[in-house]
């Protein structure tokens, strides 16, 4: 906990809040790769301290396949002391990856994963990065693959207006380029209230 405070403060653009996901949030977010079956190829971006990335590691199996990016220096020192070295110990051989980059920039190969998991902050984001962000998780998708992503309740009215015009019309083009490809890719919505700050989980099924 006081390790990702910390790295919020000084980072709070791209880490987007002050407390890790609650349990009820991350188990959402996971909630997909519990129903899976056969070997899966899973994708998490923005694990932080790991919240997410520990309930995706007690869902996969053997043959499995978890990419993890992470931009944030401290943030994969911690994922890869506390929470990897850890799990792989316990689990020889199992393939679990931590890349140090952003997502933007990884070599990451597109239409191989059946679950795409986000922790972004996208409205923090320009809303350009945004829309490359969210179309580049659909492309890394199967068809039929899922992304699984959040947001918390009222941020888009928050910053719309504490943002002045230029945040006000960010914000606006973000809500517009989330709706759409909810629209295109059959989108679901849960609204998590055990979170500071209650959250609502969008799931995407690429068509
Ligand atoms: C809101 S925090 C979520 C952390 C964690 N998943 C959780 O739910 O508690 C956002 C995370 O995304 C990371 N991040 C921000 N921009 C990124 C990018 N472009 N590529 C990869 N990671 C990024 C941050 O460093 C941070 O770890």
């Amino acid at each position: 906990m006081i390790q990702f405070v910390t790295s919020a403060l000084r980072d709070i653009k791209t880490v987007g809040s002050v407390v890790p996901s609650s349990p009820a949030l991350s188990r959402a977010l996971a909630a997909g790769v519990t129903a899976a079956r056969g070997p899966v190829r899973v994708l998490e971006v923005g694990p932080g301290t790991g919240p997410v990335t520990r309930e995706l590691l007690k869902r996969i199996g053997p043959d499995d396949v978890l990419d993890i990016v992470e931009l944030n220096d401290d943030f994969v020192r911690h994922m890869e002391e506390q929470v990897l070295a850890p799990w792989r110990a316990a689990h020889p051989g199992r393939r679990v990856v931590l890349h140090h980059a952003a997502v933007q920039d990884a070599d990451l190969r597109p239409g191989s994963y059946d679950f795409v998991v986000s922790g972004l902050p996208f409205n923090n984001f320009d809303s350009a990065l945004v829309e490359s962000i969210l179309r580049s998780y659909i492309d890394l998708l199967k068809p039929g693959g899922e992304l699984s992503y959040f947001g918390y309740v009222g941020a888009k009215v928050v910053k719309g207006a504490i943002g002045g015009n230029a945040g006000r019309a960010n914000i606006g083009r973000i809500r517009a380029i989330e709706d759409g490809l909810f629209a295109a890719h059959a989108g679901t919505r849960t609204i998590v209230l055990p979170n500071i700050p209650p959250a609502e989980v969008r799931r995407l099924r690429k068509r």
